[in-house]
């Protein structure tokens, strides 16, 4: 789905959101939101929050899952994932905080792995991810899951590209800042959603929308290994749609 611009695809998934919201608090049932940080869902945090305090749009029903998180991190720091989510969305709406699940980097690492299992399972238990929202890397990766990531790959502990550290060094003093490390969703841990949707923006992305579209479905381009779901929709504007 090609839109003329960002905050038109974004407008388009924040009222898909709100429609599954909607629909699920009409059978008064949980909604379970695969969430996702980054440049590219600003404008839909910002239209969903928008749409509650304008439109009453209720959050009681709603638990998050988000897909990734810096290691380690200290869970108020500037850059963490967890601060993004509070300030972007949490902080303005009315979720019921227990609902809100991230993956916590600022545990001690022999922690971790058990941290990433009580993940998953806790994802089963809130029985499965309704919608996940996605962006996409330079290199094709989905949450932190960089290339080489395969599809059975689980909540883990996950080394950085050096690219990515590269791409998100923006948001610290200096590159040596950036985390070496993160915790992520799984490729199958993100596939296991029913409906997943990614968004991408601007002309940097339209060299690896189109391998993740058109290309061969590989480990290498871990987004490519998207088409293997019966429903994903790639939401992008014109610009990043330039090379398909
Ligand atoms: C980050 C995140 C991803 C995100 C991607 C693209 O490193 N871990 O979840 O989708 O890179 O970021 P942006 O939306 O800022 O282009």
């Amino acid at each position: 789905f090609i839109y003329d611009n960002s905050k038109q695809g974004s407008l388009a998934i924040a009222q898909t959101i709100a429609a599954l919201i909607t629909s699920k608090q009409q059978e008064s049932k949980p909604c379970v939101l695969g969430l996702a940080t980054g440049s590219s869902p600003k404008l839909v945090y910002a239209e969903l929050v928008r749409m509650h305090k304008e439109e009453g749009l209720s959050f009681r029903n709603v638990i998050t899952f988000n897909l990734d998180e810096y290691y380690p991190i200290d869970a108020d720091a500037l850059q963490s994932y967890k601060r993004f989510m509070y300030t972007h969305l949490f902080n303005h709406v009315d979720m019921v905080a227990s609902n809100i699940h991230i993956p916590d980097g600022s545990i001690p690492k022999e922690e971790v792995k058990s941290h990433c299992a009580a993940y998953e399972a806790l994802i089963e238990q809130s029985g499965g991810i309704d919608l996940q929202i996605l962006g996409i890397g330079n290199n094709g990766h989905i949450g932190f899951n960089e290339p080489g990531s395969t599809l059975f790959s689980k909540t883990r502990l996950i080394t950085l590209d050096n690219s990515t550290r590269l791409a998100n060094s923006f948001e610290f003093t200096n590159m040596s800042e950036v985390p070496r490390l993160a915790i992520t969703m799984g490729i199958s841990t993100i596939l296991k959603a029913k409906k997943i949707v990614l968004m991408a923006w601007g002309p940097l992305k339209a060299p690896v929308v189109q391998q993740a579209v058109e290309g061969p479905v590989t480990d290498y381009v871990p987004a490519s290994l998207l088409q293997q779901h019966d429903d994903v929709q790639f939401i992008m504007d014109t610009a990043a749609a330039t090379e398909l």
